[in-house]
């Protein structure tokens, strides 16, 4: 059980907490230059400027991306699982040749417009976009040939029953992708990120100990450089790349 309500409004693109905090976010590191409420834009989720925001957090998003789909290695046979899917993108851009796609996200408005997004795929059956949390899949056991989590692992709070959850949905053979752009093992100060989104981040060493935990083997942690936002010159040292295989 959750203590906290669903959040109804995203919280911007970064996907923070609530639209008070995201605003703040976003002036911190856009130095003040951010007047609007993204937390409200995304509120049109699927609308104009949903799509635009989320174009935009995709830009940012890019090297996240290359790397987790060179990890994931899409075939046209697996059925993948994406928690934390935020904008969808990366499915509509990498993903739409699985022969099945699921998702989870806790925002309604995530819901929104990755529905959106993903609207011919929603539409022929392929793919399915769920409000709900990561520590509790609204799927059975043995589904999934993949399951992968961009940018999202940080964020969470029940990171144990998650993995449990992740492995119980997971088919034989099947492997979880852990996508994360920041880490403790990149050599950044992240004290500010971590009190602003309350962030909770993980050595390779502790990754491999909480898969194997939730009964995962083959654990491999690899590493990767990349541009964040290129304009503010930001780059990630260091960003983290796990799998592990449901044997
Ligand atoms: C930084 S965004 C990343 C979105 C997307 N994976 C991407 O890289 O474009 C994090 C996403 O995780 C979702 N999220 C955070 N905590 C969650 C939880 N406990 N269960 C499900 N979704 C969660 C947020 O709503 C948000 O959409």
């Amino acid at each position: 059980m959750h203590n906290n309500p669903l959040p109804k409004y995203h919280s911007s693109v970064f996907f923070v907490s609530d639209v008070e905090k995201s605003k703040k976010f976003y002036k911190d590191i856009l130095g003040q230059k951010i007047e609007m409420d993204f937390g409200r834009c995304i509120g049109f989720s699927g609308g104009f400027f949903g799509k635009i925001l989320a174009k935009g957090m995709a830009r940012g998003h890019k090297d996240f991306y290359k790397n987790a789909v060179k990890a994931i290695n899409p075939k046209n046979d697996d059925e993948y699982l994406e928690i934390g899917f935020g904008s969808g993108i990366f499915i509509n851009r990498y993903m739409s040749h699985v022969s099945r796609i699921a998702g989870i996200d806790h925002s309604e408005d995530m819901v929104k417009l990755a529905s959106d997004i993903n609207r011919k795929l929603v539409e022929s059956g392929k793919a399915e976009f769920r409000q709900g949390y990561a520590s509790s899949l609204p799927w059975a056991d043995n589904e999934f040939t993949v399951v992968a989590a961009i940018e999202v692992f940080f964020f969470l709070n029940e990171t144990e029953k998650t993995l449990r959850e992740i492995f119980r949905v997971l088919k034989p053979g099947g492997k979880l992708i852990i996508e994360m752009g920041f880490n403790k093992d990149d050599g950044v100060d992240h004290k500010r990120h971590i009190k602003k989104m309350n962030l909770k981040l993980y050595s390779g060493e502790e990754m491999k100990k909480l898969l194997k935990k939730a009964g995962f083997n083959d654990i491999v942690i690899d590493y990767y450089k990349a541009f964040w936002i290129p304009i503010k010159g930001y780059v990630v040292p260091k960003g983290m790349v796990v799998k592990g295989i449901k044997k």
